[in-house]
């Protein structure tokens, strides 16, 4: 399997192969994923998908590099992102550099960030310009529930679409490696994909992007509650693993495990002596 590496995203861009991305939280999900997809993202997600918040904002750059670390000790061979939280990449640039370049001296190959706004494009040229390559976020940004006042489809309305289009534009004139477009509508995720040369990679932003994004758990059906509608679940992982733990369980309370198989034996002289 290929190294992929971001001249090799640019390349597939080019020739119209799909870019395929999942999250990575721990040296499990990543051996898991890592010689399927294209792209593994550390995301902040990990603090509504692992750690029981509700939102991401309670992530910190701590919780982060400590899950990096464990997927970077796998040595994926696909492209490592790594997010950057809330508050992590707006305070000043000297933090912004510091918490991104924190992420590839741990082995990340390029950080992440959410918005488009001037402060955004500021923190992504100079980033860029000390050799940290960045994915933008925009649309629907997680970090900034409080002020849209929830998971909202975003660039409904002309000068809303007209926004996101002009933020891409910036973000990538930043020097944005490729763009996550986050719950906006299709046609809008396929004019922003058409008006920009690097990739677009969607999450419930319709077939035109150059990849598609789905979290590994939402993939696998391992979280229950709420399910987007832009999410499509290919395995009742949920189910499947309570299914499966139950009968160990059960096996366990009728004494039929473990088995002669799955026990230590003596050697035959030590097991009569200490018989008697
Ligand atoms: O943190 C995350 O999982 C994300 C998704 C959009 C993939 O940013
Ligand atoms: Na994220």
């Amino acid at each position: 399997l290929e190294r992929v590496t971001i001249p090799v995203l640019h390349r597939w861009k080019q020739e119209g192969r799909r870019i395929v991305m999942t999250t990575a939280y721990d040296a499990v999900t990543a051996r898991i994923a890592d010689p399927i997809v294209d792209v593994l993202l550390v995301g902040d997600s990990v603090g509504n998908v692992c750690l029981g918040f509700d939102n991401t904002l309670p992530v910190s750059i701590g919780m982060m590099n400590h899950h990096l670390e464990a997927v970077v000790r796998t040595t994926p061979r696909a492209l490592l992102i790594a997010d950057l939280p809330f508050l992590s990449f707006q305070l000043s640039v000297e933090q912004t550099l510091r918490n991104a370049g924190g992420f590839l001296k741990r082995g990340a190959a390029a950080v992440k960030l959410e918005g488009g706004y001037a402060r955004c494009v500021e923190m992504v040229e100079a980033l860029v310009s000390c050799g940290i390559p960045v994915m933008g976020h925009l649309g629907l940004t997680p970090q900034s529930v409080n002020l849209t006042g929830g998971f909202k489809v975003q660039g409904r309305t002309a000068s809303d679409a007209l926004r996101i289009l002009d933020e891409a534009c910036r973000m990538q004139d930043a020097g944005c490696f490729a763009l996550l477009l986050e719950g906006i509508p299709a046609e809008l995720a396929a004019r922003v994909t058409d008006s920009l040369a690097i990739p677009t990679i969607g999450i419930g932003a319709g077939p035109s992007c150059s990849g598609q994004v789905l979290v590994f758990h939402d993939v696998l059906g391992l979280v229950s509650g709420h399910r987007p509608k832009f999410v499509r679940t290919y395995l009742d992982g949920f189910t499947s693993l309570q299914a499966a733990l139950s009968r160990w369980a059960t096996d366990v309370r009728d004494g039929a495990f473990p088995g002669p198989q799955e026990c230590y034996a003596l050697p035959d002289d030590i097991g009569n002596a200490i018989a008697n």
